[in-house]
C-alpha cells in the first residue's frame, strides 16, 4: 500500500498507534469504500451525529479532528447562488460571488439537445467547483402538472422521458467536475401553493409512469450522488422521510448509494428521519419552518434528539452508520476528490454556452407568411419600436432560491441595440405598462429603478402612438419572477398575462400589423390576441446573455430550433388538472380535489389533500385523448427553414434495442435544426394507455439541401407500462405504432412494429 510521504514519516517516528489519529485523507490509494469504512471506524458518536445535519444555512461539518472537510451546498439550478450569511437567507455581501446565469431549465429542455445538457452541466459544475461548493442543488425534474405551478421554470417540462434525458446530461456534466448534483424535489412537488402541507394522493401507475421516471433516469443512468426530498407529503407521510419513496423505491429498487438531503426545512420527525432514509438534514428551524433560535443546529431533528435516543438505547446505531457512510461517500466523491480540477467562473466559454443554450431554446411559435421574422434589416425595417417591461427588466434576481447575482445581464433591449448598431436601424422604446418595478432578492439588487409614475393609459397611448410610426414593433412582455408569477413559494393566480398586457398587445396590433410578440416566462400563458399577431417567440428566462440570445434569433444569426417541453393550452381547462369534471347546477367546473386540493384542518393536522385523479392524463396525453386543439402542442417549434422527414424504417428489431432510422432533409435556404420525435403507441393493451408517448428524440443540424439519417433507439421501457398487480414494468406482445414527427401533433411518418 502506497502511503503519503507525511504519513510514512509519522509512522516511522511515532508508530502505528499515532497513525490511527492521522487525517484520513492522506491515503490516496484506497477505494472510496474502504476509506469510508476507515473513517467511520474512527468517528465518535458526536462526530457521527454532527456530520448528518447542517451547521449553517448551506454547510454541514466534516470531522475536523480527522481532516474531513465541511460540505458546502449551493443553489442551483441555473447558476451558483451568492453566498448567504451563516444563519440567514440574506446575502453575505461578498464581492467575489457573482456568477454566470445560465438559462432556466425550461429553456434547456426546450433545446431538446442532450449534448447541450451535458455542456450545461459541465459549465455550471465548473462554476460550483470554483466557488468551493460540493453539492449543487439541482437539477429540478418535477413534472409540469399544471401551468399554474410557480416553479415550472426550474423544471424541464411535462414529459418524463424528455426531462429524464436532459437530466442525465446535466447530472453527468456536473459530476465530472467532482461536484455532486442534488436532484430535486423528490417527489410529486408539483405546485407551490401550500407546498409544506400538500399531501399528494396519486395512484401507483401514475407515480411510476409520470412522476418518477426523470428521477429514476438521473439516479440510475446519470449516477446522481445526492437527491433532495420535497416539502410535500405523499400518501400522508412527508416526502423527505417517506418510507415508500426513499427506502423502498430509491434506495431499494434503484439501488441509490448516495445521500438523501432534506429540502431546507423539510424534515418533520426524528423517528421517520432515522428509519425512512433521510441522510442529511438542512434548513430546519427550531419550530419547524418559521423561526430560528441561537442553538438551532443542535436542536435539529437529527441532532440532539437523535443522539438522545441512541444514548438511552432506544434506537441502535445501524441507521446512523448507514447515513454517515453515505455522507462520507459524498465527501470522498467531491470535496476530498483529489483528481478534480479547480473549476472556473464567468469564463468566456460559460458566457458563450449561456448564449448558445438561450438562443437554441427560444421557440418560434408563429411566423405567418409573408414572414416578418427574421427581421429584414436591409429593406423594410428601418424604424424599430420595442415595447414592454420585459425588454428592460433584469430577470436573474428574484423567483426564490434560484435567484442569482449575475456578473452581468444583458436585457433584451440592450442585446437588440448592440446587434443592430451600425445597421442603420433606429431602435426606439416605449414602456407600454408597468408590472413589477422591483429588483431585489435577499439583499441582492439589480440596481435598476424601474418605477414609472405615468398612468396605465398614458403608457399605453404613448406605445400605440409610437407603434403607428414604426416599420415594425416588437413587444417583449410575459411573466416575471415576482410573487404569483414564475416564483418559488406561490403559484400563479390564473393563466392570463398580468398588467393588462393582453389589451396592450391588441392595441399595438391594431396600430401596426407588423408586430412580433416575445413572451418571456417559464410557463404557458393565455394568448387571446394570437390571431391578431403575425409572429410570436417564446423566450424563457435566459440569464446573463438573455438579450444577446434573443437578438440572434430575431435577426436570424441563429435559426430558431427550440421546441416546447410543455403543452401550450388554449385555455386552462384543456389541462386535465383544471378540466371541468364536476357538475355544479347546469355548469361543469374544475374539481378542487385536483387543484389546489381539499383543506383538512383539525387540531392535529393541517393538510391540503391533492388528488391526482387525472392519472396519466398530463399535458399532451390528455390533449390526445380529448382530441383538443391546444394553441401549440408539446414538441412544437418552427424554424426559418423547412424540413421534411422521410424513409422511416425499423433498421434493427433486436428486443431491448429496437433501432428506427429516419431521414431528415433541410428543404429551405438556411442552415437549421429539426427535432425528430418518436412517439410509441400501443395499439391494443389490457390496460388503458395514453394514445402515444414520447420514447426517443434527436436533434439534427442540417445545411440547406442537406439530408441526414438519424437513428433512434427504443429500449424495453419504451414499450412497457407499469403493472400494478405485479409491481413491475411489463410489455404485452402485439402491434405497436411508431409515430415520428416534429411535434406531438405533427406526425410525419408512421411505422408498424410487432413486439414478440
Ligand atoms: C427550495 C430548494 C432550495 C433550498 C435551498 C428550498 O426552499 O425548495 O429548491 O434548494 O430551499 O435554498
Amino acid at each position: 500500500m502506497k502511503l503519503h510521504i507525511i504519513t510514512f514519516a509519522v509512522l516511522l517516528t511515532t508508530g502505528a498507534l499515532q497513525a490511527q489519529r492521522l487525517p484520513v485523507y492522506l491515503d490516496e490509494t484506497q477505494s472510496i469504500e474502504s476509506r469510508v469504512e476507515d473513517a467511520l471506524s474512527r468517528m465518535t458518536l458526536d462526530e457521527k451525529i454532527a456530520i448528518i445535519h447542517a451547521q449553517s444555512k448551506f454547510s454541514s461539518p466534516g470531522v475536523g479532528r480527522l481532516g474531513i472537510p465541511e460540505l458546502w451546498c449551493t443553489d442551483g439550478p441555473h447558476g451558483i447562488r451568492p453566498d448567504v450569511l451563516w444563519d440567514e437567507w440574506e446575502q453575505a455581501g461578498c464581492s467575489n460571488d457573482s456568477c454566470t446565469a445560465f438559462p432556466a431549465l425550461t429553456c434547456l429542455a426546450a433545446t431538446w439537445n442532450t449534448d447541450l445538457a451535458l455542456r450545461y452541466g459541465q459549465s455550471i459544475g465548473e462554476e460550483a467547483r470554483y466557488r468551493n461548493k460540493s453539492v449543487l442543488l439541482g437539477p429540478g425534474v418535477n413534472i409540469c402538472r399544471t401551468p399554474l405551478n410557480g416553479r415550472s421554470f426550474e423544471y424541464m417540462g411535462e414529459d418524463p422521458y424528455l426531462s429524464g434525458r436532459m437530466a442525465v446530461g446535466y447530472v453527468k456534466g456536473v459530476q465530472q467536475q467532482g461536484v455532486a448534483v442534488c436532484v430535486k424535489h423528490y417527489a410529486l412537488n408539483n405546485n407551490e401553493h401550500e407546498r409544506y402541507t400538500s399531501n399528494v394522493l396519486c395512484d401507483e401507475r401514475t407515480l411510476r409512469e409520470i412522476y418518477l421516471p426523470a428521477f429514476e433516469a438521473a439516479i440510475r443512468e446519470g449516477g446522481a450522488w445526492t437527491l433532495m426530498g420535497g416539502y410535500n407529503l405523499f400518501r400522508g407521510q412527508h416526502a423527505c422521510h417517506n418510507q415508500y419513496l426513499m427506502n423502498e423505491i430509491l434506495k431499494g429498487e434503484w439501488g441509490f448509494d448516495g445521500a438523501i438531503i432534506s429540502d431546507w426545512g423539510g424534515t418533520q420527525s426524528t423517528h421517520e428521519a432515522i428509519y425512512n432514509g433521510l441522510d442529511l438534514e438542512y434548513g430546519t428551524w427550531t419550530d419547524g419552518l418559521s423561526m430560528g433560535a441561537t442553538n438551532a443546529y443542535d436542536n435539529y431533528l437529527m441532532a440532539k434528539p437523535y443522539r438522545q435516543l441512541i444514548v438511552e438505547g432506544k434506537v441502535g446505531e445501524k441507521e446512523l452508520n448507514d447515513k454517515v457512510r453515505r455522507v462520507l461517500r459524498l465527501i470522498y466523491r467531491t470535496t476530498m476528490n483529489r483528481n478534480r480540477g479547480f473549476g472556473s467562473i464567468n469564463s468566456e466559454s460559460h458566457i458563450q454556452l449561456a448564449q448558445e443554450v438561450g438562443a437554441e431554446g427560444i421557440v418560434l411559435l408563429k411566423n405567418d407568411a409573408p414572414s416578418i421574422l427574421p427581421l429584414d434589416l436591409l429593406n423594410s425595417t428601418k424604424r424599430l419600436l420595442v415595447v414592454g417591461e420585459n425588454a428592460i427588466k433584469m430577470m436573474t434576481v428574484g423567483g426564490g432560491s434560484s435567484s442569482l447575482k449575475a456578473q452581468h445581464e444583458i436585457v433584451p433591449l440592450d442585446g437588440l441595440k448592440a446587434r443592430l448598431a451600425g445597421t442603420g436601424v433606429k431602435v426606439s422604446y416605449a414602456r407600454g405598462y408597468v408590472g413589477d418595478p422591483g429588483g431585489e432578492y435577499n439583499g441582492v439588487s439589480t440596481g435598476q429603478d424601474l418605477r414609472d409614475s405615468r398612468s396605465a393609459d398614458q403608457l399605453r397611448d404613448e406605445a400605440v402612438q409610437m407603434a403607428r410610426e414604426a416599420d415594425l414593433v416588437i413587444f417583449i412582455g410575459g411573466l416575471n419572477k415576482s410573487g404569483g408569477q414564475d416564483n418559488e413559494g406561490t403559484d400563479r393566480a390564473d393563466y392570463a398575462l398580468p398588467y393588462g398586457q393582453d389589451q396592450l398587445i391588441e392595441a399595438l396590433a391594431q396600430a401596426n400589423p407588423r408586430l412580433v410578440v416575445v413572451n418571456i416566462s417559464g410557463n404557458a400563458v393565455a394568448m387571446p390576441w394570437l390571431n391578431s399577431v403575425p409572429a410570436v417567440l417564446q423566450d424563457w428566462y435566459l440569464g446573463s446573455e438573455a438579450g444577446t440570445s434573443l437578438a440572434q434569433v430575431l435577426v436570424g444569426d441563429v435559426n430558431p430550433s427550440g421546441h416546447l417541453p410543455i403543452t401550450w393550452y388554449a385555455s386552462l381547462d384543456q389541462c386535465a388538472v383544471h378540466a371541468p369534471v364536476l357538475k355544479q347546477g347546469r355548469q361543469r367546473v374544475a374539481d378542487p380535489r385536483r387543484y389546489p386540493g381539499i383543506e383538512r384542518q383539525d387540531s392535529t393536522v393541517h393538510l391540503w389533500d391533492i388528488y391526482y385523479d387525472e392519472g396519466l392524463d398530463i399535458g399532451y396525453r390528455y390533449i390526445d385523448k380529448q382530441k383538443f386543439a391546444p394553441l401549440f402542442p408539446f414538441g412544437f417549434g418552427l424554424s426559418y427553414t423547412t424540413f421534411t422527414m422521410h424513409d422511416a424504417k425499423v433498421a434493427d428489431a433486436t428486443p431491448g434495442a429496437v433501432k428506427v432510422n429516419v431521414s431528415v432533409t433541410n428543404t429551405g435556404s438556411r442552415a437549421g435544426a429539426e427535432v425528430v420525435q418518436l412517439y410509441v403507441q400501443d395499439v391494443k393493451s389490457s390496460v388503458a394507455r395514453p394514445v402515444k408517448e414520447l420514447k426517443a428524440f434527436q436533434k439534427v443540424f442540417l445545411q440547406p439541401g442537406e439530408t441526414k439519417e438519424v437513428t433512434l433507439t427504443l429500449n424495453d421501457r419504451a414499450f412497457q407500462f407499469y403493472d400494478v398487480a405485479a409491481m413491475d414494468w411489463r410489455s404485452e406482445p402485439g402491434r405497436f405504432n411508431f409515430l415520428i414527427g416534429n411535434s406531438s401533433k405533427n406526425i410525419l411518418q408512421t411505422l408498424a412494429y410487432d413486439l414478440k
